[in-house]
C-alpha cells in the first residue's frame, strides 16, 4: 500500500467518510542558507519526500488529528488552543492559531497524516506539516486564501507557537516548489524565479543522523547577532534595514566598530548572498562545476563564520571534496546536524554513495543514510473521491 493510501485509509476506518488527500513536501536547499531571515536570497526545491494529508470538515469545534507514523492522536477545541507537551500538535495547532487570529472561519476537522520525510534531517518537515494542513484547511472549509498569504500564516505559527524565528524559504518552497526546477526566492521582495536544475545531476543527501538539539536556541541566536551587526552598521549607514542592504565595503569599514563574531556572522551572510547570485548564472550557463564550488565555499563559512557546523556534517563534506564525480557538498538547512547536500554525476551515484558511506563509518559508529532525491512540485490536492 502506498503511504498516500495508507493514510486515506486510516481516515476511512476512523472518520467513516471520504477526506481530501493533500500532498506537502520535504525540501532541499542548493544554496542561501541563513540568507532569508536577513532578507537575502536562496534557491531551494521540493522534494519526492512528503506528508500526506486526509481531512475533512467536522460538525462543531472539535478537532482530531492522528498522526499515523508515529500511532498518537491529538484532540483539541477551538476555543481552547493551549500547547502541548510533545512536538507535533504544536504545528498543528500553532496553524489553526494563526488562521483563526487573522479571522478566518476555520470550523472543527479530521484529519489523519504521515509521510517519509525524515524527522530531525533538516528536510523541514515541520514547514510540511504547517504550510500543508494552512493549505488543507483552506481548500476544506474554503476560505479563498492566496498562496503567499497561506506561506507567511505558516511561517508565524512556527515563529509564534513553536517559537522558532524561522524565515519564510521552507514554507514558501513547500508552497511554490516546482517539478524539475530550483527557486531563486528573494526574502526581501518574495518574488521568485524557477531555474531548471539538470536531470543529469542527482541530489544526494548523506544524513548524520545527529539530532539537532542546539538548533532552535543557536537559530534564534544567530538572527539575534545578524541584528546586532544591522544596528551597528546603521550608525554610518542610516538608510539599511537588513544585511541584505550591506556590502562588503560597508562592512570592512565598519569592521573595528563590530564585535569580532558579529563580523564573522554577517560577513558570511553578505557573502553568501553574492554567492547565490553566481551559483544561479552559473546554474543557467550549465557550469555545474563552478556551483559546485560554491556550495563548497558556503560550506566553509558556515563552519568557520556562522559557527553552526558539526564534525559528523564537516566529515561527509570533507570526503567528498576530492572526488571528481561529485560537483559540489555542503551542510544543509539550521545546522548542528542533519544532512549535506551533495551534487553527484548521476551514473556515478552508487558507487560513491557506498565509498562514502564506507569511509564515514570508519569514523563514527553512529550510521548515516542517503537519500537519493528527485525535484517535485510543491503542495497539491492529491486526485481522490473527494478532490472533484
Ligand atoms: C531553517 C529555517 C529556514 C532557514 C534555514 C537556514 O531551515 O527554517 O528559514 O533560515 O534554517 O538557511
Amino acid at each position: 500500500m502506498s503511504l498516500v493510501e495508507a493514510v486515506a485509509s486510516t481516515f476511512v476506518k476512523l472518520f467513516k467518510e471520504q477526506p481530501l488527500l493533500v500532498r506537502s513536501p520535504g525540501r532541499v536547499n542548493l544554496i542561501g542558507e541563513h540568507t532569508d531571515y536577513n532578507m537575502g536570497y536562496v534557491l531551494p526545491a521540493a522534494l519526492d519526500k512528503a506528508i500526506y494529508f486526509a481531512i475533512a470538515p467536522a460538525p462543531g469545534g472539535e478537532c482530531r488529528v492522528h498522526a499515523l507514523d508515529v500511532n498518537q492522536e491529538h484532540r483539541f477545541s477551538l476555543d481552547a488552543l493551549h500547547k502541548a507537551q510533545n512536538g507535533w500538535p504544536n504545528y498543528v495547532m500553532g496553524v489553526v492559531d494563526q488562521l483563526m487570529k487573522a479571522g478566518y472561519p476555520v470550523g472543527g476537522f479530521h484529519c489523519v497524516f504521515g509521510g517519509d520525510i525524515p524527522i530531525g534531517a533538516g528536510l523541514s518537515s515541520s514547514a510540511a506539516l504547517e504550510a500543508g494542513l494552512a493549505f488543507a484547511l483552506n481548500e476544506i472549509f474554503p476560505l479563498r486564501i492566496d498562496r503567499l498569504t497561506l506561506v507567511k500564516l505558516a511561517q508565524k505559527a512556527e515563529n509564534e507557537f513553536v517559537g522558532v524565528q524561522c524565515g519564510i524559504m521552507d514554507q514558501f518552497i513547500n508552497i511554490f516548489g516546482a517539478e524539475g526546477k530550483a527557486l531563486l526566492i528573494d526574502c526581501r521582495s518574495l518574488e521568485y524565479e524557477e531555474h531548471p536544475f539538470d536531470p543529469g545531476i542527482a541530489i544526494v543527501l548523506f544524513d548524520t543522523r545527529v539530532s539537532h538539539s542546539l538548533a532552535s536556541s543557536e537559530y534564534n541566536r544567530r538572527r539575534m547577532e545578524c541584528g546586532e551587526g544591522v544596528a551597528a552598521l546603521r550608525r554610518r549607514h542610516p538608510e539599511i534595514s537588513s544585511l541584505r542592504d550591506v556590502s562588503m565595503a560597508m562592512l570592512a569599514e565598519s569592521k573595528d566598530t563590530l564585535d569580532s563574531r558579529v563580523y564573522r556572522r554577517c560577513k558570511y551572510v553578505v557573502e553568501e548572498n553574492e554567492r547565490v547570485i553566481k551559483a544561479c548564472e552559473a546554474l543557467e550557463q550549465k557550469d555545474i562545476s563552478a556551483f559546485g564550488r560554491y556550495m563548497f565555499q558556503t560550506h566553509e563559512g558556515l563552519r568557520d563564520e556562522y559557527e553552526v557546523s558539526c564534525p559528523q556534517l564537516d566529515a561527509f563534506v570533507d570526503l567528498v571534496r576530492e572526488m571528481p564525480q561529485v560537483y559540489g557538498a555542503r551542510m544543509m538547512g539550521g545546522g548542528f546536524g542533519g544532512c549535506t547536500v551533495n551534487l553527484i554525476a548521476r551514473e556515478a551515484v552508487e558507487e560513491t554513495t557506498a565509498e562514502v558511506t564506507r569511509r564515514y563509518k570508519e569514523r563514527f559508529t553512529a550510521g548515516s543514510r542517503t537519500y537519493v532525491t528527485h525535484i517535485s512540485r510543491g503542495t497539491a490536492i492529491v486526485p481522490g473521491p473527494r478532490a472533484a
